[in-house]
């Protein structure tokens, strides 16, 4: 085992180094400034099904390592994914946060916890729950973009729209 650093261009880059708490980490070097605020929010209050971050700053996000990319196997580990991921999305949504950016390459699987988790805050957003209005609004790229192409613009709808375009293309596939 060995930890992985990803700088800012997406190289990668491996070292010997284990964190304060002894575990061997996956860091990504330079998150944008709501990437952080996000993550900062998250490391404060965890969920089984969301990266386990160990060290967060403006500078690097520091979590624990998960097998990427995922290969799906079957209609069991399909279903397995989307509930794992309708937890993840349910705490997000009643955390404020909104993740907009859902597919596969954002998902790893955890050995140790047998669960699916959703990393990769980059493009997620926050938002009033009971107004449902942006309050920090993501760059408006792929995904969210590809929800303004069908004349989707709020938070949850944006969320709901991609979030069901991964589960259908999963459940059509398995
Ligand atoms: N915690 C992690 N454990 C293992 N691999 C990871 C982890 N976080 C990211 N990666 C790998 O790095 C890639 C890029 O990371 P990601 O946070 O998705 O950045 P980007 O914004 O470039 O998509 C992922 O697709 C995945 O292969
Ligand atoms: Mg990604």
């Amino acid at each position: 085992m060995c930890s992985i650093i990803m700088d800012k261009d997406g190289d990668f880059q491996v070292s010997n180094f284990k964190n304060s708490l002894g575990y061997y980490y996956f860091r990504k070097v330079g998150p944008g400034k709501l990437e952080y605020k996000i993550c900062n929010q998250i490391i404060q209050k965890p969920h089984q099904n969301i990266v386990k971050f160990y060290i967060v700053n403006s500078i690097s996000l520091d979590m624990e390592i998960l097998q990427t990319p995922i290969s799906i196997n079957g209609e069991s580990q399909a279903l397995k994914l989307i509930t794992d991921m309708i937890g993840a999305r349910n705490y997000l949504l009643e955390n404020g946060i909104v993740y907009v950016d859902w597919k596969l390459d954002n998902i790893g699987w955890s050995e140790t916890d047998n669960v699916f988790k959703l990393f990769d805050f980059d493009l997620a957003g926050t938002f009033d729950s009971k107004t449902n209005k942006w309050i920090d609004e993501p760059d408006k790229l792929f995904a969210y973009k590809n929800a303004m192409e069908n004349d989707i613009f709020d938070p949850v709808g944006v969320d709901s729209f991609n979030f069901n375009i991964m589960v259908n293309e999963l459940l059509i596939e398995h």
